[in-house]
Order: C-alpha cells, then sequence, then structure tokens
C-alpha cells in the first residue's frame, strides 16, 4: 500500500490524533509547540508540508497569523479538506519536489511527515530551497519505538495472520533527525519532548491500535482485516481484565528548527 493510499481518508489520523490529545499523560500540543518555536520569524508567507487534516494552518490564524498559509500533501483528502476549509491555499505534491520558486516561503513546517519520505535528505533540501536563506524551518518526527506496547500488539495480531509486520514508516526518528537537519542548515536547535499514553480502558486501546493498521500496510478492504481487529480487541480486552490498572505506554517527539542565519 502506498503513502497516497495510507491517507486515502484522513479518518484513522484523526482517531491518531484525538487519541493523542485526550490520553496523554501530560498536557502535550505539539501544534503549539511548533508554533511557539518559530513564532518570532515567522514572516510573511508559510508552507506546511504534509499538512494533513490541516487544523495546524486553522490554528495558526486563530494565532493572529494574518500572513500567507499553503498546506500541501501528497493526499488529495487532505488538500480537499485545505481546500473547504478556506484558511490556506491547498496544493496537491511531494515533500521532494515542491512546487514554488526559490525562496517563496519565509516558513517551512513539515510535522510528523518525514518518516514517510524515503529519501528525507532530498525533502529537507527542498524545504530550505523554498524558505530560501532568511527562511526557517520546522521539522519534528517521532522518537524510535514510539508507543512500543501498541505497537508490538499490532505487530503480534498481523504475525498471526501471517501478514508483514513491518511498519511503512522510515527511519526518520528523533535520533537521525538533527544530523540530517545539520548536513543542510548551518543552525539547528533541537527541542524534544517525552511523554506516555495512558489507556483507562481496553476500547480506546483498541481504536488507537486500529488506526495505526494503515500504517503496515493493511488497507480498509483487506479480507483479514477483520480477524486482525478481533484479534487486538481480544487481546486488549484480556490484558485489562488481567492486570486491572490503566495502558501505560511512553512516547516522544523531536522538533529540528534550521536556520541559515
Ligand atoms: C502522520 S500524517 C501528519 C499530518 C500532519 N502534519 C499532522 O501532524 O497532523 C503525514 C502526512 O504527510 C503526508 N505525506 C506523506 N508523504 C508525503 C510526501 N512525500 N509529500 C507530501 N506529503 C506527504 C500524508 O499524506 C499525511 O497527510
Amino acid at each position: 500500500m502506498s503513502v497516497e493510499n495510507e491517507y486515502a481518508s484522513l479518518d484513522p489520523l484523526e482517531t491518531r490524533i484525538a487519541t493523542h490529545r485526550k490520553f496523554s499523560e501530560r498536557a502535550d500540543d505539539v501544534e503549539k509547540a511548533v508554533y511557539d518555536h518559530l513564532r518570532e520569524r515567522l514572516g510573511t508567507a508559510l508552507l506546511d508540508v504534509g499538512c494533513g487534516t490541516g487544523t495546524f494552518l486553522r490554528r495558526l490564524r486563530s494565532w493572529g497569523y494574518s500572513g500567507e498559509l499553503t498546506g500541501l500533501d501528497s493526499s488529495s483528502a487532505a488538500v480537499a479538506r485545505v481546500r473547504a476549509d478556506g484558511a490556506a491555499t491547498g496544493v496537491l505534491g511531494q515533500a521532494t519536489a515542491l512546487p514554488f520558486q526559490d525562496g517563496r516561503f519565509t516558513t517551512v513546517t513539515a510535522r510528523h511527515m518525514l518518516y514517510h519520505v524515503p529519501e528525507p535528505e532530498a525533502a529537507l533540501r527542498e524545504f530550505a530551497r523554498v524558505a530560501g536563506p532568511q527562511g526557517q524551518v520546522a521539522v519534528s518526527v517521532n522518537r524510535a519505538r514510539t508507543v512500543p506496547g501498541v505497537t508490538a500488539l499490532v505487530e503480534r495480531q498481523l504475525t498471526v495472520h501471517a501478514l508483514p509486520s513491518t511498519s511503512l514508516a522510515g527511519s526518520t526518528d528523533s535520533e537521525r533527525l538533527p544530523g540530517i537537519m545539520a548536513e543542510v542548515f548551518p543552525h539547528v536547535r533541537s527541542y524534544s519532548y517525552e511523554n506516555a499514553l495512558v489507556f483507562p480502558h481496553a476500547d480506546a486501546l483498541i481504536r488507537f491500535a486500529v488506526a495505526v493498521l494503515g500504517v503496515y500496510g493493511l488497507s480498509v478492504d483487506s479480507t483479514v482485516r477483520r480477524s486482525v481487529i478481533e484479534g487486538i480487541r481480544a487481546e486488549a480486552t484480556e490484558w485489562f481484565a488481567a492486570n486491572r490498572v490503566p495502558w501505560r505506554d511512553p512516547k516522544g517527539y523531536t522538533i529540528c528548527i534550521g536556520r541559515f542565519s
């Protein structure tokens, strides 16, 4: 399954976002954190690469940003959402071949999308090109093995059903990102955030685990999908019955800001 198919519907992404919002151990707002690191030098035009549901672009307006806003994504559903919202211009495209001239933007953001790109260095060079020498670029990625408990649960059930259990997400994680940013930008600042998802009951855990299946290439029309979901449900229900405590899963991410000056 391609990344475009994975994001043909935004529903699983929305479930994952809602889960992080509701079940994080400590209050956590990655969109606000990115904004806070950039706000001093946002300038007049911002591009959000891999804009997904477009909430960041909408919230930028609510935080008072009055510059030009553009959201680019390789998913038609994401671009349609941005266009319907009207807060920003929606552009269909690839992070490694941005359809914009050099220095077109003052700020470029790429939040939680670089691990989908097979050549992250090429994407970073594109971000730098369209941001220009006076611009700034913010990239966020998860740490390696984020939510390892949910990951293991999903991978066990995929293996039981003889399905591939390797995540399609690449290896651009918190450990790797600062190094590849430093190859492109002379000035790089990194900020790490550690947290955990805490599920009080099986239903929330099951919903989240099901919303992760697309990351493993399991499409919604797969004939074994129902059986995989039943396996996840059975295992999660059994775990809560046996342990009688919330399910706690560590997670974390890093935001890197790259600048030329
Ligand atoms: C995990 S979602 C993150 C969405 C949003 N940035 C957020 O943090 O909520 C990844 C997004 O990146 C998009 N994407 C993946 N690979 C891409 C590429 N090569 N070029 C542009 N967008 C891409 C996907 O379609 C999806 O909308």
